[in-house]
């Protein structure tokens, strides 16, 4: 380890189970010597494992609904309390989506379930960044990531409702970014990451074929979960101190594919 975040301190969103992308990235911060508060839904803390995480990393838990303003500011206050100062950084790395969930086609939404969807996977940045700028809870040259993926450009039909999240989410993430930027010198970026076998991913339709896709589609194949993690590792560490207002795709090169060899073999076979 290259203690890359020696002294650093943090608050980590969305560690369910050891699949989740957020935990493998508390693992690496842990592994590199930050201190961190790990938080997630009430519900989420009753069906998946966060406190094994929470043992192995000497973190605390707090619970927070990233929708809920109250539970936020509650969050922040209390995180800098524990951990003694003011954050360098914080991962977003929530997405759900009710439509999804609950087999809805995208032409045919129930649009409380849009707006719910919408509330947790994107405005839930918003309120996150705002209460940190608010309590101006954040260090000069502290970083902020969240997760997005692909499907916030180009159309991949059974995102549904998730991709129109995923641009709501990566705007913010610019439009907060310049506020942050020049009134905090805080950098706040998007990581657009490829398919990745976890609970959120495997809740898409058709989740094996485009992951089999974008891997034969990607010159460096998919980026696993434990790779993302070391990517968002980079993002907090002094190292990208001027890296802001950024969408950062981290996808093995699938996004500025047209087609490959492998592809190709694929359908010239049938
Ligand atoms: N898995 C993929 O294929 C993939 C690809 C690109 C981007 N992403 C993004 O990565 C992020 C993490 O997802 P993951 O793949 O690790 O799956 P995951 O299911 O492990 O994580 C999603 C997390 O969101 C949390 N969450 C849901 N509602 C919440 C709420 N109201 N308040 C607080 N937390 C809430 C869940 O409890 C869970 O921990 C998401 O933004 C997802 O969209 C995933």
């Amino acid at each position: 380890m290259y203690n890359l975040l020696k002294g650093k301190r943090g608050i980590i969103f969305g560690a369910l189970d050891e699949h989740s992308i957020a935990w493998k990235t508390a693992e690496k911060a842990h592994e590199e010597g930050a201190k961190f508060v790990l938080t997630n839904a009430p519900i989420a803390m009753r069906m998946g494992t966060i406190n094994e995480l929470a043992e192995k990393t000497g973190s605390e838990i707090i619970p927070a609904d990233a929708t809920s303003m109250e539970d936020l500011e509650n969050l922040v206050t209390k995180s800098t309390a524990i951990l003694g100062g003011k954050l360098d950084f914080v991962l977003h790395s929530i997405g759900m989506s009710v439509n999804v969930r609950k087999g809805r086609h995208y032409t045919d939404q129930n649009y409380d379930y849009t707006t719910k969807g919408w509330d947790v996977s994107a405005v839930s940045f918003h309120k996150v960044m705002s209460v940190l700028y608010k309590q101006d809870a954040m260090n000069p040259w502290g970083s902020i990531v969240a997760l997005t993926y692909m499907a916030a450009q180009r159309v991949f039909p059974d995102y549904n409702d998730m991709a129109d999240n995923k641009a709501y989410l990566e705007s913010v993430a610019r439009s907060f970014g310049y506020f942050f930027g020049t009134d905090k010198k805080v950098r706040v970026n998007t990581i657009s990451q490829s398919p990745t076998p976890t609970t959120a991913g495997q809740g898409v339709k058709g989740f094996d074929g485009f992951f089999t896709y974008a891997d034969k589609m990607s010159p460096l194949g998919n980026a696993t979960a434990d790779e993302c993690a070391d990517y968002t590792i980079t993002l907090f560490s002094d190292l990208t101190k001027k890296v802001t207002l950024q969408n950062l795709f981290h996808d093995g090169g699938f996004s500025n594919m047209g087609v490959s060899q492998s592809v190709m073999d694929y359908f010239e076979e049938k």
